[in-house]
């Protein structure tokens, strides 16, 4: 039988997924996320361990029965090893475990971080896939990292944050401005309203294709707290201006790093992927590249974009084509290198 049904879990972070996929096409992507985070405007890791015990099993069943599966026709379990949350990991691990062992059937396991750029490869008439060689940029609540990618298995981390994460960078500013958690598609909401050019904040100067974003986050701290000194409604009376100015110099940092691994590399196809892809600044700033550049760039569906399973499943297929299992001695890993 030419037909693999792979069943994917992902558990690394606070969204507990399941996925179907027959082949390289996705038969059902469900995800659970995790509503009880946002009270404490950022993820909780005790939380969201306990949070994937309890989702995890009516996750896997909704996956099943929008695929029209019946897990006797499973051919493999894919799942998240790392990198990610210990806590959060070890629950989708252990469950994949169980469930590969009760049905006898292949094991696999998957590398977040390779799954967020092999998600470029999901079949679906909403996306094209980048040929190889290509940039490989994940921008999400958890990562930044630029990747060269050589071939499915074949990928050399160029460089990544060397503290927060781009995602953070958003959050954080918008909690300093007093937005609700996740503040990320707040401030794009405002910036589109505002002039990027009001407020100038300093970038970082990182050597080479690292990423740091900790600075920005308390020279927008100084700056707030020194203008609400003068005037206590700053905030709410130049929002739409603050967040133009904070994304614009996000989005700086972000293009002034793809261009020099452009200029690096000769690589001239970009694939972006994480939450953070969903900012409509960076589609804009990409499409400009593309007709400035000659750049070509290729972003996900945004629900393979977010953490999801079906981004698990489609490595988890392109493995099980391979050959590449995993055995049951396998462990969890919180710090896990692409
Ligand atoms: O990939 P994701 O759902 O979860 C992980 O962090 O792995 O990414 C979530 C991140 C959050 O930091 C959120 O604020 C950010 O993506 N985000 C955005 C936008 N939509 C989501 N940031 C800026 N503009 C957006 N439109
Ligand atoms: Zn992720």
């Amino acid at each position: 039988n030419l037909k693999k049904y792979i069943l994917a879990i992902e558990s690394s972070c606070d969204d507990t997924s399941a996925a179907v996929l027959c082949n390289t096409k996705v038969l059902s992507n469900v995800v659970a996320t995790q509503e009880i985070h946002k009270e404490y405007g950022g993820v909780v890791p005790e939380l969201a361990s306990r949070a994937h015990q309890q989702n995890i099993v009516p996750v896997v069943h909704q996956a099943l029965a929008k695929a029209n599966i019946d897990k006797k026709q499973l051919s493999a379990i894919a799942f998240t090893r790392g990198p990610g949350l210990m806590g959060s990991l070890l629950v989708g691990t252990s469950f994949a475990k169980s469930l590969a062992l009760g049905l006898d059937i292949p094991l696999i396991e998957v590398n977040h971080m390779e799954a967020h750029i092999l998600a470029h490869f999901i079949e679906d008439k909403d996306q094209t896939s980048p040929r190889f060689p290509f940039l490989a940029m994940t921008i999400s609540g958890g990562h930044t990292q630029i990747v060269k990618v050589t071939d499915y298995f074949t990928m050399e981390v160029l460089g990544q944050t060397l503290d927060d994460a781009v995602g953070e960078a958003f959050d954080k500013s918008a909690k300093l401005m007093g937005l609700p958690y996740p503040g990320g598609p707040l401030i794009d909401k405002y910036a589109r309203l505002g002039n990027p050019d009001t407020f100038t904040f300093p970038k970082p100067k990182v050597d080479g294709l690292n990423f740091s974003f900790s600075g920005l986050k308390t020279s927008i701290l100084y700056f707030l707290q020194r203008e609400t000194q003068k005037n206590p409604d700053f905030v709410s009376e130049n929002m739409n201006d603050i967040c133009a100015s904070v994304q614009f110099t996000i989005l700086e940092i972000l293009m002034e790093k793809l261009q020099l691994a452009v200029d690096q590399t000769g690589i001239r196809q970009i694939a972006i992927g994480g939450g953070v892809a969903a900012n409509s600044g960076i589609r804009g700033r990409l499409k400009d590249a593309e007709e400035k550049l000659g750049w070509q760039t290729f972003i996900p569906k945004f629900e393979y974009c977010t953490d999801n399973a079906a981004m698990i499943g489609i490595v988890g297929y392109l493995k099980f084509e391979r050959g590449v299992f995993t055995d049951q001695s396998i462990a969890a890993k919180a710090r896990y290198a692409i």
